[in-house]
């Protein structure tokens, strides 16, 4: 897309601050990234779009860790203990707003990596409604597997993105969540291939896309630097805004913001 047009796109997405004039009321659309598999960069993409979508939309999106058993987006964003967590909201003792922190314009809702009690299944969709008046864009952390965490957070969204790695183990049980995000009947998006190395033993990206027969909107490199910049607590698209794999999360998200505008 031609930057001018890219700009008017944002203007139509920015909120009209002392014009007095709402292009359309707010409610978020709510993004869930999944993938069957754990390690393929669910978190990773969460934590980079998040950063990049706010860079655009200030505080008109939210990330939520909703990757109840064992959460980690605080992690890639250097908050090891959020005073409230998504953890607190579910056990009834604060309202979800109050659970809302901040990471460089990113708002967020984090989980406890302390929680050591039973989590009741939940309807995540229910307690997300109010936020979803006050932002553009929710985008929903999920845990790996096909469990009734995932089925939570699957049923919580509007639509969905799939991450995988291209590796033949991966793209396998990678199938399992078309099958579930089919069974929900949950839009997909598009599929990103992260952790692309180029190696000989890798399924090239025309496989990738033949496999899951799905279109992949965003191919991001294998870099020692995003394992990196995890361990800082910091988002390759803020510690090394320059790298490829940074390039193509901005990439992703500018893809985003498009398709949110089309509706
Ligand atoms: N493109 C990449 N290159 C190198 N390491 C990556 C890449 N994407 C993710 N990682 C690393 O892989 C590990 C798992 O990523 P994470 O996002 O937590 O996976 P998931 O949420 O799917 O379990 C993290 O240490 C992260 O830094
Ligand atoms: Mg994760």
């Amino acid at each position: 897309m031609p930057k001018k047009g890219f700009r008017e796109l944002l203007s139509l997405l920015k909120p009209k601050r002392g014009r007095g004039i709402k292009i359309r009321p707010k409610r978020a659309r709510a993004i869930g990234i999944f993938s069957c598999k754990g390690g393929v960069g669910k978190t990773t993409t969460v934590a980079n779009i998040g950063l990049c979508l706010a860079s655009y939309l200030k505080d008109d999106v939210l990330a939520v860790d909703a990757n109840l058993g064992a959460p980690n987006l605080g992690l890639h964003l250097g908050e090891l203990n959020p005073s409230v967590t998504i953890h607190d909201v579910l056990a009834g003792e604060v309202p979800i707003e109050e659970a809302i922190t901040k990471y460089h314009g990113l708002q967020t809702i984090l989980g406890s990596i302390a929680y050591g009690e039973e989590i009741h299944l939940i309807d995540l969709g229910d307690y997300l409604k109010p936020l979803k008046k006050k932002h553009k864009v929710i985008l929903i952390d999920s845990a790996p597997g096909i469990g009734a965490e995932v089925v939570a957070a699957m049923k919580a969204c509007d639509e969905m993105l799939i991450v995988t790695n291209p590796e033949v183990p991966t793209i396998a049980s990678t199938l399992k969540t078309f099958r579930m995000a089919e069974r929900f009947k949950i839009p997909i998006i598009g599929v990103v291939v992260n952790r692309v190395r180029g190696e000989p033993f890798e399924l090239p990206i025309k496989d990738v896309k033949r496999a899951l027969g799905w279109p992949i909107i965003a191919v991001v490199p294998e870099d020692a630097r995003v394992r990196e910049s995890t361990a800082a607590g910091v988002p390759i698209a803020r510690y090394k805004p320059k790298s490829r794999a940074a390039v193509e999360f901005r990439r992703l998200s500018e893809y985003l913001i498009e398709h949110v505008a089309k509706g």
